[in-house]
């Protein structure tokens, strides 16, 4: 699977636990698909942020632009996540944070859908769209472990406007982003 296939692959997967959540009545039942669908979401901005972020920043028309504002749109799905781990779904402010995870998380992978990945598919030939692929794959996996440099750190820590990024470390920042 090359890199557009399989994030594709992972959105829409996304999109079904989503409904599946949203359609179920039972309280216990939304949390532990939630918990799932969360796992699964960390995972995925994970891997675009460590392995396909770069290059989009760096080598597609327009890329710093999309880097932006996709690392912005990760941000706000992080916070939504982190305050959904603190609550039951028998909690009305479940349902608010819910919908805020839901919403834009939809809104960002139709994004990339609709932007980046023509983008990336036109830019990229097949070869290099099938490494991107198995990186992304091998990172998921724990196979690969990526070392971003703290310049690419820092660039996706301002993107996100995480405060006090300047006095972090290495670490730190990797850990602020969700990647550790
Ligand atoms: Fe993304
Ligand atoms: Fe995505």
């Amino acid at each position: 699977m090359d890199a557009v296939e399989l994030l594709t692959k992972e959105h829409e997967e996304a999109k079904q636990m989503f409904e599946q959540i949203d359609a179920s009545t039972e309280p216990a039942e939304k949390e532990r698909l939630l918990g799932e669908l969360m796992t699964a979401l960390r995972a995925h901005t994970k891997i675009e942020e460590e392995v396909l972020y770069a290059p989009v920043r760096e080598q597609l028309k327009g890329g710093s632009k999309m880097f932006e504002e996709a690392m912005q749109e990760h941000q706000e799905a992080k916070k939504a996540m982190k305050k959904l781990d603190g609550l039951s779904a028998t909690e009305p402010e479940w349902q608010d944070q819910f919908e805020i995870l839901m919403h834009g998380v939809l809104h960002h992978a139709k994004e990339e859908e609709a932007e980046m990945f023509p983008k990336l598919r036109e830019t990229f030939s097949q070869e290099r769209l099938d490494g991107l692929g198995e990186q992304l794959a091998a990172d998921k996996s724990g196979q690969l472990v990526v070392d971003l440099t703290v310049e690419e750190l820092t660039e996706q820590a301002k993107a996100s406007d995480i405060e006090g990024r300047s006095s972090m470390d290495k670490g730190e920042l990797e850990k602020a982003l969700g990647h550790r």
